[in-house]
């Protein structure tokens, strides 16, 4: 297997609206996330993920991007980031930049001139048609918007504010093979590319069969060809690491993308997880680690995560945030650790910060959510109800602020902050962490300095003894004469995992575990709720 450093990355995700605020306008913003430099360095991390800080009038929180050349006012200004950049490198880290190329905000120049009138030259850089088809956008009833200028239709996969580019024009793809290269000669690290598995759209697009399932807006004949030459045109010229949000793909389409030898993408983030598996399901998950695996070892690189902005908290929704909130938070760093793919830590994970509720609509700030919302009451469902329904899994879950301490908006701000802290920053927060030897924060230092440590974490083979198994997970880890045995009890209670035959005849060293005491020598592990066990067989 290729060595390469985004193999062995360990890469902090920062939703900068919601980290720091350093001027007290109550969002985080660029500066704030300077200052907060040495904090991410400390746990451990190699590289920072940066959601989009383009222009935008921020309709979905910076995915609509007006200006690809400039800086949010929020976030703050060009300078702000160029010092950013630098003293990430200072830090021996990398940044990388989300970006947004499947579409623009509304109010990009380029949507404004191809509204305008028919024969624009820039018409074509959008998708107009006479009559929609009958298919959803994510976020709409309809992915068509009609617009009175040029009574036409235009396409938009997400809000009506964040029109689809045309990807079959080849000026709007050089215009973006420029952008990209303007932001890499100033010297960042890569790029996150968001929903790129939308680029490309089927001929005449015909109706669906069922229009609620909206897989059709994704991976579409094409798409691998202009990913082609995407990274023919610019990626190829720089040493940079690339990972694709590519939603509804199979192990198989997914090699796709990210197959080394086929020059698209480096790595990917599936969503069967995340998007398929509302809440946990060991059997399921496990199945899904394993066919990735087979799909992807040696040919490709797959990505570990269970939450980011988009999803809900993992010790939330996959875990116990309550009575055993410390060893489940540990327990799901361990996991996502130790199975084969670069891990992701989303800001706030790493102290264990749950989901939130709000007691009335108006508190939330996800388009989605509040869309979707509207959408039901107007079918005459009960608001309360329908609001209920939206918590578990809206996205303004993992978008409350950064909880710093335990003063007032958790010393995210002097100001108010633009969205809600979750109450439960006096307990939970990242000045608590650090003194607290027991915490997430401790525990997840460890995690990433055993990483460096041990090639065997990276590029170690994977098995799972435990397919069948509904709450014990213990799967080996292998490379060269190393061999790693990791055991997780996902469970609410105790349970006894009998090692099988193969993995019982060695001896067990501990490397690391979230609960003390471990005295056990037998064959048979007793684990307790949550409890999560690294151990080196020799
Ligand atoms: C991606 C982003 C999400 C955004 C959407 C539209 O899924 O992660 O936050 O709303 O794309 O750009």
């Amino acid at each position: 297997m290729k060595k390469t450093w985004w193999k062995e990355a360990v890469v902090y995700q920062v939703y900068w609206r919601s980290f720091y605020d350093s001027d007290g306008d109550g969002y985080g913003d660029l500066q704030g996330l300077i200052e907060k430099l040495d904090y991410i360095k400390h746990l451990g991390i190699d590289v920072i993920w940066l959601n989009p800080c383009y222009e935008s009038p921020d309709k979905d929180n910076g995915y609509d991007i007006s200006n690809y050349y400039t800086i949010m006012d929020k976030a703050g200004t060009m300078k702000a980031w160029e010092t950013l950049l630098d003293e990430v490198h200072k830090r021996d880290m990398k940044l990388i930049m989300d970006l947004v190329v499947n579409h623009t905000s509304n109010k990009h120049p380029w949507f404004l001139e191809s509204r305008s009138s028919k024969d624009n030259p820039k018409r074509d850089w959008y998708i107009w048609r006479d009559k929609p088809n009958n298919w959803r956008s994510y976020f709409t009833p309809s992915a068509w918007e009609y617009d009175e200028t040029t009574e036409q239709y235009y396409f938009h996969s997400f809000a009506v504010e964040q029109p689809d580019l045309n990807w079959k024009n080849p000026e709007v793809r050089e215009e973006i093979y420029k952008m990209m290269r303007f932001w890499l000669d100033k010297g960042i690290d890569g790029f996150r590319l968001d929903a790129i598995a939308l680029l490309a759209k089927p001929e005449g697009f015909p109706d669906a069969a069922n229009p609620n399932d909206i897989r059709y807006l994704t991976n579409n004949p094409g798409l691998h060809d202009y990913l082609r030459e995407m990274n023919e045109r610019v990626f190829k010229h720089y040493d940079i690491f690339t990972v694709g949000e590519v939603a509804f793909a199979s192990p198989e389409e997914g090699l796709k993308y990210v197959a080394e030898d086929r020059h698209e993408l480096h790595t990917l983030f599936h969503f069967e997880v995340c998007d398929e598996m509302p809440s946990w399901e060991p059997l399921r998950f496990k199945q899904i680690q394993k066919r990735w695996y087979e799909a992807l070892w040696g040919k490709g690189w797959n990505s570990q995560f269970l939450n980011n902005h988009d999803h809900t908290r993992q010790v939330t929704r996959y875990g116990n945030d309550k009575e055993y909130r410390l060893e489940s938070a540990k327990l799901l760093g361990t996991m996502l650790h130790t199975l084969p793919g670069t891990p992701y830590i989303y800001q706030g994970e790493e102290i264990g910060m749950t989901g939130v509720r709000f007691s009335s609509i108006d508190d939330y700030n996800d388009i989605a959510m509040k869309n979707k919302y509207e959408e039901e009451v107007a079918k005459g469902r009960d608001p309360q109800e329908v609001l209920e329904s939206l918590q578990p899994l809206s996205r303004d879950n993992s978008r409350t602020p950064m909880q710093w301490d335990d003063s007032r908006h958790a010393g995210f701000t002097t100001g108010t902050p633009w969205i809600k802290v979750n109450p439960n920053y006096k307990d939970i927060n990242v000045k608590q962490a650090l003194e607290d030897p027991n915490s997430v924060y401790h525990y997840y230092r460890k995690l990433i300095q055993l990483r460096k440590e041990n090639p065997v974490m990276v590029y170690g083979t994977f098995r799972d003894y435990t397919e069948t198994e509904p709450y014990i997970y213990a799967y080996t880890r292998e490379l060269d004469s190393e061999r790693w045995l990791i055991v997780l009890n996902h469970c609410d209670h105790a349970n006894d995992y009998e090692l099988p035959a193969p993995l019982a005849s060695y001896k067990r060293e501990l490397l690391l575990g979230n609960y003390e005491d471990i005295q056990e020598h037998g064959a048979v592990l007793h684990m307790r709720p949550h409890e999560a066990r690294i151990y080196k067989l020799v």
